[in-house]
């Protein structure tokens, strides 16, 4: 399973970045929404420095509009990739796009028929809301399992953006159930890297690292 921040703010993917995980970034009209910069400035800067498919989503619902706000995002940047919501009108735009060789991401996937929906318009991937679904009382991890499977029983390639990651577990248990890809939040992504006995294994390390140092001269 891949790697992608699930930010529009530009210190946080140069970060993640920094750390050598990251290989693609997820937007969407809300992350956008906390930045204060141009929404097509700050998409160009991202997947300017970006190695990898920086997901933009359109923010109209008829499927024409959607078609020319997805072309007009996709000229912004070879990696761009248009985010279009799981309607019917959405899945018209995405049958359009892919044909014109326009990856896109079909986002707001609650249930596995709607991701097969999906993967037969043609989507490069498919972002099943893990954290959504928990919240309602529902198995989210369960719904990426289940895509997982009938995407294999249907030799289907479309891709699982496991999206709505909360925490930490969220993000190996959507490994371990067939996730392509998580779309991780910085917090949760730093949250990944921490436990407490690798802090201190880390400082006791260190502590006798220094004592050596000291009685060796150092
Ligand atoms: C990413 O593609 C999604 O838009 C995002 O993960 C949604 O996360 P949220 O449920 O925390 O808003």
């Amino acid at each position: 399973m891949e790697f992608f921040i699930d930010t529009a703010n530009i210190d946080e993917i140069r970060t993640a970045e920094s750390w050598g995980i990251i290989s693609g970034v997820t937007t969407n009209p809300s992350l956008v929404s906390r930045e204060e910069d141009d929404f097509f400035e700050l998409l160009k800067s991202i997947a300017g420095f970006v190695n990898g498919p920086v997901s933009a989503e359109v923010t109209s619902s008829a499927t024409n509009e959607m078609i020319e706000e997805g072309k007009k995002l996709a000229s912004l940047a070879s990696n761009i990739v248009v985010k279009i919501p799981m309607t019917p009108e959405g899945t018209a735009a995405v049958r359009t796009l892919s044909q014109d060789g326009i990856p896109t991401n079909v986002t707001l996937v609650f249930s596995p028929q709607q991701a097969l929906l999906a993967a037969r318009a043609g989507a490069s991937y498919v972002s099943p809301f893990v954290g959504r679904l928990d919240d309602i009382g529902e198995d989210g991890v369960g719904l990426v399992r289940d895509i997982a499977e009938l995407f294999s029983v249907h030799d289907l390639d479309t891709k699982i953006i496991a999206a709505s990651i909360r925490h930490p577990r969220h993000v190996f248990e959507c490994a371990l159930a067939g996730a392509d890809i998580a779309t991780v939040p910085f917090k949760v992504l730093r949250q990944c890297y921490s436990h407490p006995l690798t802090e201190r294994g880390l400082e006791s390390f260190m502590t006798d690292w220094n004592r050596y140092r000291k009685n060796h001269g150092g």
